[in-house]
């Protein structure tokens, strides 16, 4: 409908019918039980709010699926509304909805916005098909530390990266790159603002105090980035931010993403987070709750009711609070507005059946899943030689469908292609036998095979939200069970699936190869199947570094230079117990191409206001694979007023390299990719002495000047 019906819409609305906007609640209120696929992250809230016609002020759903059900909802919620103002159904897709794809963490393994935003464009098509309007997605905050459960919805430790690869699924997600949606999109919502990765001791919900340098310059720069994609919602975080918890913060919520950010859009308290401020004791009741969540500019309140509980007497303390929630309230109508819900709030059931996992989306799936996995290690036992065709396949990953990840929404494990069943797929010829555990496997067939797979991992459950670990190694059955393999004497190779990164330093040295396949989604096994087979290459990085041991966390590859740099010494900044580094750094991932870099050219050594420099080198791909090599640029400024971090990424990009080919690589690197924050919070360069580093974090390749 035309602007100036929705203004008079909104004109014609009560206060209470605004404040239902500005309410989201579950979708049994208005049907019974529902069919819902929702993970429910918190309690819930008190009933009775939502008696009569309240009900039917709400504007928004989270958490109802299927085209049938919000069909349903919608139907019985618009036969009662006074005005007649659908629904909007949200949900959290956060690796796709019934396609799964590789979680968040793994994806980001690939370094390819091109992969992340079309994985988010078939959820997108799948969540409308089902009548979904808004996803909670992307995640893009910053983690360094593994026992996090939620690194697995994070794409890692670097704010560039995970900036970029945000902004990418928003342009997914909504189909547009300036904030539109367009058809079959949907409107995206970034996450959790602010800097809810940086929990003490990798606790979730935990408390955040950081420096405004640390923020501005990391934390905060992986929502400034993917923020220019114009998500059109923003989630508030659960965690407090130097003392004031996110959902009470005007500094964090108005001074900060309106004005510094430039955000416009509709911000979303997280579940139950209004209520929560409660908990945090800044609020001794709940109309206090309310009130300052109001105040900082918390739009729609996530799965509690404070805001209808209690807007008659805040509006009355705080008139002017009015021009806030009819901005909210217009924000809403328009978005109902742009997606057509006004002309037509219902979704076409015979439709969404054939739009899930549809082939072309299947087969997308399976190329994320192979570009998602990261060799860490390999002794020449990986890829199976053709010449190996007695397999053994063993271990608790063998044969389970159990292989989505958390966050696994509508995906269902009847759709997933287990390891075993991807490695006969692949390879018919294989002899394969497969089993849990090794004693099941018979003494002769076991002296009689010429290979075995050993596939292990953390189960699935055990990351996610709310699921953060002081131990994150293996279990100590599957350590025992590489052990038995290794005695064997056969050649063998470990698969891993996780969440997470784990510690592995004692039990590396039993591994001769390890691919980490993270958890790659509906195709995992079929994806699998092929690299370990040589069908094709790894070719993923990590984007999180490994610890050694539990204790090694939180650790990340820009730690700022410090006054006793890591040596021999106990007097140096180090563990005594451990050695220095993490077992497998930022960045690393091998392949089966041997590949080699050579003819590195410097436009310059001096880079100017108006002159960048370019940086080429040329890539060879003596192997019989197609591969995008991921390239990676760091920068080390030599001498600083303010410290800065050992190493900092400051450019990377995939190239696509055929078989027995090279390739010419050219990156620019200009003056801003010299700038830095400052301890008084300016952007300064400053002249001086700066190491470029490829691919690598030891030996600088060039040193610039400015
Ligand atoms: C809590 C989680 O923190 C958030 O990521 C999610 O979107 C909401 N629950 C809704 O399910």
């Amino acid at each position: 409908m035309e602007q100036e019906k929705v203004l008079e819409l909104l004109h014609s609305m009560t206060l209470k019918e605004k404040i239902g906007q500005l309410s989201q609640v579950t979708g049994e209120h208005y049907v019974g039980k529902v069919d819902s696929e929702m993970v429910e992250t918190g309690p819930g809230y008190s009933d009775q709010v939502l008696e009569g016609d309240t009900l039917y002020t709400i504007g928004s759903i989270i958490g109802v699926s299927s085209a049938k059900m919000i069909n349903l909802v919608q139907s019985e919620y618009l036969k009662r509304s006074r005005l007649k103002i659908p629904l909007l159904f949200m949900h959290d897709a956060i690796h796709g909805y019934k396609t799964i794809f590789p979680i968040p963490l793994g994806l980001s393994c690939t370094w390819n916005e091109g992969v992340l935003q079309k994985a988010a464009e078939h959820t997108a098509s799948e969540l409308r098909a089902a009548g979904i309007h808004v996803n909670f997605s992307p995640m893009v905050d910053l983690v360094r530390d593994s026992r996090w459960g939620r690194v697995m919805e994070s794409f890692g430790e670097d704010h560039l990266l995970s900036g970029n690869l945000g902004g990418a699924m928003i342009t997914g997600y909504q189909k547009s790159a300036d904030g539109r949606i367009a058809d079959s999109g949907v409107a995206a919502c970034l996450k959790h603002f602010a800097a809810y990765g940086a929990g003490i001791g990798g606790k979730d919900y935990n408390t955040v105090d950081m420096s405004m340098r640390e923020f501005y310059a990391y934390y905060g720069k992986s929502y400034e980035i993917p923020l220019k994609q114009q998500p059109r919602f923003v989630m508030s975080s659960f965690n407090t931010f130097n003392g004031v918890p996110v959902s009470a913060s005007q500094e964090v919520m108005k001074d900060i993403l309106r004005e510094k950010y430039g955000f416009e859009h509709i911000v979303i308290s997280d579940w139950g987070a209004v209520s929560e401020l409660q908990n945090h004791r800044v609020a001794g009741n709940g109309k206090e709750a309310a009130e300052l969540a109001m105040q900082a500019g918390i739009d729609i309140e996530m799965v509690s009711t404070l805001y209808l509980e209690h807007y008659e007497e805040i509006i009355e303390e705080h008139p002017a609070l009015i021009q806030d929630i009819d901005a909210a309230v217009l924000k809403i109508l328009q978005l109902k507005n742009e997606m057509g819900l006004f002309e037509n709030p219902y979704v076409d059931e015979e439709l969404e059946a054939q739009v899930m996992l549809n082939a072309e989306c299947l087969e997308f799936a399976k190329e994320a899943a192979k570009k998602s996995c990261v060799l860490l290690k390999n002794d020449q036992k990986l890829p199976m030689s053709k010449e190996h065709k007695k397999v053994v396949l063993v271990g608790p990953f063998s044969d389970t469908r159990e292989l989505l990840g958390n966050w696994q929404c509508k995906g269902s494990f009847d759709d997933v292609v287990s390891l075993a069943e991807g490695m006969r797929q692949a390879e018919r010829s294989l002899e394969l036998h497969v089993y849990e555990a090794l004693t099941d496997c018979p003494a002769a067939e076991l002296a009689d095979c010429d290979y075995i797979v050993v596939a292990i991992g953390e189960r699935w459950e055990l990351s996610g939200e709310g699921h953060s670990s002081v131990n994150i190694e293996l279990e100590a059955a599957q350590k025992q069970l590489i052990r038995d393999v290794k005695a064997t004497n056969k050649p063998y190779a470990c698969v891993c699936f996780s969440g997470r990164p784990l510690a592995l330093q004692d039990i590396i040295d039993d591994i001769p190869a390890l691919l980490w396949c993270w958890y790659p989604g509906t195709q995992a096994g079929i994806a699998v199947a092929e690299l370990i087979l040589g069908q094709d290459t790894p070719s993923g990085k990590l984007t999180m570094s490994f610890p050694r041991y539990s204790a090694q966390t939180p650790i990340y590859y820009n730690e700022y230079s410090s006054g006793r740099p890591a040596n021999a010494s106990s007097y140096s900044s180090r563990y005594q117990d451990c050695e220095i580094g993490p077992l497998f750094p930022f960045g690393h991932g091998l392949t089966y191409t041997n590949t080699e870099y050579s003819s590195f050219t410097i436009s310059s050594y001096r880079i100017t206001k108006d002159q960048a420099i370019q940086v080429s080198w040329e890539i060879s791909n003596p192997s019989s694979y197609d591969y995008d090599e991921i390239v990676i640029v760091y920068i080390e400024d030599l001498v600083s007023k303010t410290v800065r971090p050992v190493r900092e990424m400051k450019k990377y990009k995939t190239v696509t390299i055929p078989a027995n080919q090279k390739a010419t690589v050219e990156i620019s690197i200009a003056l801003e990719d010299l700038q830095y924050l400052s301890a008084d919070l300016q952007q300064t360069v400053e002249p001086g002495r700066f190491n470029i580093y490829i691919n690598q974090l030891e030996n600088a390749d060039f040193t610039i000047e400015y």
